[in-house]
């Protein structure tokens, strides 16, 4: 079978990384969340006090990425690819509301895209990659084989990332996860540099109605007749 490389890319909290995880898993692919990698440096802002984004701020972030290092681990327990900054394990901090307000303008930053995404397209060198994110299939790799761009409602979204976020215990109204959707998908979307939207040969592909069984099976037929 031969090797490709699979681009997800959608606004947030659509479902990306449950498909894509699964997806990986089947096909014997390696799986890399590259929001997690927007994720993990907008946590490095906040505990250094970089956060408010006045020049000063902007500057010692970029000042500081060279020694900046994120790396993917698998958790043998959970058998889950987790993110490492600088070597420590900070999966479990970096899906916080705190991380999620900020992370669209940490990722609107020239020198943040253009580091993360260099090392993105080194993980995919050898293909055999699924990687979800917002302009995999745009500016990441555009000769992806297969480009799916994934939309559901902001309802929608919002309802399924309040729901995990009350599993993981967090203190959260719907409301406020409602309003940083709506915000990241603004932010996102609007941004100057590698805005999100479909690239032109992506599927799109609507889940709003559709169970996770039913995208996962649609995707996954799409990815077969690649191989
Ligand atoms: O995928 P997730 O919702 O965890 O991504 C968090 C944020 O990281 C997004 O809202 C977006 O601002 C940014 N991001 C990005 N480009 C990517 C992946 C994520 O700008 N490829």
């Amino acid at each position: 079978m031969k090797k490709v490389t699979i681009a997800l890319d959608g606004f947030s909290s659509t479902g990306k990384s449950t498909v894509a995880k699964r997806l990986a898993r089947e096909l014997g692919y390696v799986y890399v969340d590259t929001g997690a990698m927007y994720r993990a440096v907008t946590l490095y802002a906040l505990r250094k006090g970089y956060i408010g984004e006045t020049e000063k701020n902007v500057k010692a972030l970029i000042d500081d990425l060279p020694q900046l290092k994120l790396s993917f681990q698998v958790n043998f327990d959970s058998n889950q690819s987790e993110i490492h900054l600088n070597g420590e394990n900070v999966e479990g901090e970096i899906r916080n509301l705190r991380v999620s307000n900020k992370v669209s303008k940490i990722a609107a930053i020239q020198e943040v895209r253009q580091k993360l995404v260099e090392q993105q397209q080194k993980m995919g060198l050898e293909k055999g990659i699924v990687m979800d994110g917002r302009d995999i299939g745009t500016v990441v790799f555009p000769e992806a084989e297969l480009k799916v761009f994934m939309t559901a409602s902001p309802e929608h979204r919002a309802q399924r990332r309040y729901k995990e976020l009350l599993e993981r215990g967090e203190d959260i109204t719907y409301e406020a996860v409602l309003k940083n959707v709506q915000e990241r998908d603004y932010i996102d979307s609007n941004r100057e540099i590698s805005p999100l939207r479909k690239a032109e040969d992506a599927i799109e592909f609507d889940n709003s109605n559709l169970s996770l069984e039913e995208q996962f099976q649609a995707i996954y037929k799409l990815a077969l007749e690649k191989i």
